[in-house]
């Protein structure tokens, strides 16, 4: 079969277009025809080796200290599943599937076998393969960013990198516990955050949202970017901060921020349940929730992919499309 292989940590040209041996699913496992995949911002990060300071450790002993230990990338899937292994009863041959493959990647391949217990579900009749594709990344974290704030109706909630694959999530689903959302991103992401129904965007590269004297019942910083003083400044009483991509200087400013009796800082990594996973492909089948696709790459054209969003160009999501036959 036809996969991209990562064999060290790198800029996108280590990722290799080449044949290798397709994968036989075990008792326990399904074997996905995959049809569509994705890059994330995360994906990038993996495949350069480059994260927070502090996640480096447990990424490199989960990931491969020295080189992926599992040199096909890729976590978000979309696609059909072509074989069952005998123990397997939740799935069928034929049924059309999408999720994360998690820390076992593999998703930058023609095939790949699947455990029956990982967070994968089936696809809304009526729903294609690139649409649900960015479901894991975005919407998981999205989800549990919003509802760790407990945002409230009426509430004033600023979301920090809103235009990318976890923010435009957190922008709609924030939007729907009935709050008033202020989208921060670059200039270029802002029409198209007012789509998903931001009532108030700010240009992040000509606008200090700190400096305006504004305050906000929840900050969601999803990119790690902000600074942290002012930030939590910009808190009403009673306000949560949710650091989503925490750097250690970050982690520690927010130990001395404990001191403040009323505002709290909060992170957490996301879970990947598929009840969360079911919940938010019915908002994406209902239309409740737009998913913003930006551009797709072919398989073969990966590095590009990986460029293209690791230079910060991507609006939405990034669909790898699979080829159907060698
Ligand atoms: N906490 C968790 O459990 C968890 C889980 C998954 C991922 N993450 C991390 O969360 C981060 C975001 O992921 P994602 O997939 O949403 O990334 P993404 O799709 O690339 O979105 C990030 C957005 O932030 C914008 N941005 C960059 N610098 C900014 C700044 N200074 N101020 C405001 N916005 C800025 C980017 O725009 P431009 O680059 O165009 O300027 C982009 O639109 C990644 O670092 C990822 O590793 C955390």
């Amino acid at each position: 079969m036809k996969a991209v292989v990562c064999e060290r940590y790198g800029p996108p040209e280590v990722l290799k277009y080449t044949d290798v041996p397709e994968p036989t699913p075990k008792d326990d496992e399904i074997l996905v025809k995959m049809r569509a995949a994705s890059v994330t911002l995360g994906d990038c990060e993996v495949r350069a080796s480059r994260v927070a300071g502090w996640v480096i450790v447990p990424l490199r002993l989960a990931l491969g200290v020295m080189k992926p230990r599992q040199p096909i990338l890729g976590t978000e899937m979309a696609g059909d599943v072509v074989a069952v292994g005998a123990n397997v009863r939740n799935f069928a041959v034929g049924d059309r599937i999408f999720g994360s493959t998690s820390f076992g990647m593999g998703a930058y391949a023609q095939f790949k076998a699947v455990s029956k217990s990982a967070p994968i579900t089936g696809i809304p009749e009526g729903v294609d393969y690139a649409t649900v594709v960015g479901i894991p990344t975005g919407g998981l974290n999205g989800l549990h960013f919003v509802r760790k704030c407990e945002v409230k109706p009426g509430e004033s909630v600023l979301i920090n990198g809103a235009g990318g694959s976890i923010g435009s999530f957190a922008v709609q689903l924030a939007k729907q516990r009935g709050a008033e959302v202020t989208a921060v991103d670059r200039g270029d992401k802002l029409e198209m955050l007012k789509g998903l129904g931001a009532d108030h965007v700010i240009d992040y590269q000509t606008e200090d949202f700190t400096a305006s004297g504004k305050h906000y019942d929840v900050i969601i910083d999803v990119v790690g970017k902000i600074r942290f003083g002012p930030t939590f400044e910009a808190l009403n009483e009673g306000g949560r901060l949710f650091l989503g991509n925490p750097y250690v200087p970050h982690m520690i400013q927010a130990l001395t921020a404990k001191r403040h009796p009323n505002k709290k800082v909060l992170f957490q990594l996301a879970g990947e349940s598929i009840d969360d996973l079911d919940y938010l492909k019915a908002l994406v089948a209902s239309g409740a929730i737009k998913m913003s696709i930006d551009r797709h790459f072919p398989l073969s054209d990966i590095a590009a992919a990986h460029r293209y969003v690791e230079a910060g160009h991507k609006k939405g999501i990034v669909v790898i499309d699979i080829p159907q036959e060698d």
